[in-house]
């Protein structure tokens, strides 16, 4: 079974999706840690309520980003985790992170994050707000490989999102979020096969 830690800035309802899945048996995969970087996140009273080992490592406490990620990798080292799942964590990973996770064989760092957008047309906060305002009648919800860049990693599954016409933002919004509740726990799945496939392979 693999170790997973969860990384979320804010209310948590991809890493509730997440820790259901895992405990239920419908993926292989322990949540062993969630993380959040902020105090007042709703995800680390989620976590207490299932039961899932949780830390703040809060940015203000650290003088730099990069003293604040070694002490995010020093709690990923001692849950010796396997993967991790960002889940609107509101901050740009630098290589340090990057390659604490990065898997040789994989040619991924083993870390995973859900976009509420086709990541090859935008990128950054509010992918539902853009759509709307672009008019589309089809988004999607990106779960993709993370590196440095802003959403700029390797895809690992899409899922399109019809817009109604006349649709407000928050029923947008909310059947968005419905689909990223099914698709991470199915992304985690995928990538679990994928490694393990490299693994044998080798
Ligand atoms: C989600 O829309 C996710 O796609 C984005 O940030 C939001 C997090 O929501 N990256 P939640 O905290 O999981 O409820």
């Amino acid at each position: 079974v693999k170790r997973l830690a969860i990384l979320a800035s804010g209310r948590g309802s991809n890493a509730l999706a997440l820790i259901r899945a895992c405990q239920s048996g419908q993926v292989p995969a322990q949540v062993a840690l969630v993380m959040s970087d902020r105090p007042q996140a709703g995800v680390l009273a989620l976590a207490a309520e299932m039961g899932v080992p949780s830390a703040l490592v809060a940015a203000t406490d650290y003088p730099d980003k990069g003293s604040h990620e070694r002490a995010l990798a020093a709690q990923l080292q001692a849950y010796q985790i396997d993967v991790l799942a960002l889940a609107g964590y509101r901050r740009l990973l630098t290589p340090f992170l990057v390659g604490f996770l990065y898997d040789p064989q994989l040619g991924q760092s083993r870390i995973l994050n859900i976009h509420p957008a086709d990541t090859r047309q935008f990128q950054g906060l509010g992918g539902y707000a853009w759509a709307l305002s672009q008019g589309l009648q089809q988004t999607a919800v990106t779960v993709h490989y993370v590196d440095e860049g802003m959403d700029t990693g390797k895809i690992l599954l899409q899922r399109p999102l019809e817009i109604g016409p006349a649709e407000s933002l928050e029923s947008l919004e909310q059947r968005g979020l419905h689909l990223e509740h099914q698709m991470y726990p199915q992304a985690l799945q995928v990538f679990i096969e994928q490694w393990e496939a490299v693994c044998a392979a080798s």
